[in-house]
């Protein structure tokens, strides 16, 4: 194979969500009418590899996926989004879930710590470019709690003293503080108000459109990286599902490229 240039290379899950709605849940085993389902595409890694692609980033997924017609979809889906799919692989073995990491080729990595543990491997924080997580995440990991701008500054320095090197802490309406080791400051970058109707995968939006700003936009400071990404992650939030609420760049404003 030819040496290819990409990007985003995001290396993380592919999850095939089988959705169902109903007014309630059946009880053990019951049978009751549903009045919606659907079959979505997510996983941590997968979403945030397609919001990247759907802003533009030459983007490739590298991943497991099974050897049944769910992986064949995804691959599929992939394609559709114009995700290079060469190194998704196929097994009979029941995949496993990971957490999601991803590395451009600009020798920037971003680390996103979901599921995040307590007792993560302390080489995450200093091998990691930008660690990027929520507020939950945050708490679990510095053991404090997480639940405003201060806070989270408070939860940033620690990550910091652990060894990363750029932390951004992501707070849903409150945006995301901005933390670098060179910098005593810690900045807070105030999400825009929306409406929100569904704020699944919020996160992932924010850290695919990270990638692809980071990837593209190599010299803009990493506040108005954090920025763009909310916005992106922002329009995300008012449509329904995970990566159906992804916006294209054709549905930004030309002022977030
Ligand atoms: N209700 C909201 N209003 C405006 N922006 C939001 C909202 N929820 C999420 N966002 C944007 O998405 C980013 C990530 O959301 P967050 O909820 O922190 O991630 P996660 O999905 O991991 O919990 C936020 O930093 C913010 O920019
Ligand atoms: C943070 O992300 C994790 C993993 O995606 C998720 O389970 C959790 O609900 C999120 N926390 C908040 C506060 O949104």
């Amino acid at each position: 194979m030819t040496e290819e240039a990409f990007d985003v290379i995001v290396v993380g899950s592919c999850m095939t969500d089988l959705v169902s709605q109903s007014q309630r849940l059946p009880k053990e085993g019951e049978t009751i009418h549903g009045h919606n389902f659907f079959i979505g595409f997510g996983g941590k890694g997968a979403n945030q590899c397609i919001q990247a692609a759907r802003l533009g980033a030459k983007t490739t997924m590298v991943a497991k996926v099974g050897k049944d017609s769910f992986g064949e979809s995804y691959i599929q889906n992939f394609k559709d989004n114009g995700v290079h799919t060469g190194f998704v692989g196929q097994t009979s073995d029941a995949a496993t879930g990971v957490a999601s990491i991803i590395v451009t080729d600009a020798v920037t990595t971003i680390f996103n710590p979901a599921p995040a543990i307590p007792d993560l491997d302390p080489d995450f924080y200093r091998v990691s470019d930008v660690f990027c997580c929520n507020e939950s995440e945050a708490e679990l990991l510095t053991g404090s709690s997480v639940s405003n701008v201060e806070e989270a500054r408070c939860a940033g320095q620690e990550l910091l003293r652990r060894g990363c090197s750029t932390v951004i802490i992501t707070m849903g309406p409150q945006g995301c503080v901005v933390l670098k080791a060179q910098e005593s400051t810690s900045k807070h970058v105030p999400a825009t108000p929306v409406t929100a109707v569904d704020t699944t995968g919020a996160g992932d939006s924010f850290i695919g459109a990270l990638a692809f700003y980071v990837a593209h936009y190599p010299t803009m400071r990493l506040e108005e990286v954090a920025r763009r990404a909310g916005q992106v992650a922002g329009v995300s939030v008012q449509a329904m599902g995970t990566q159906s609420s992804y916006p294209h760049k054709r549905d930004l404003a030309a002022e977030l490229f």
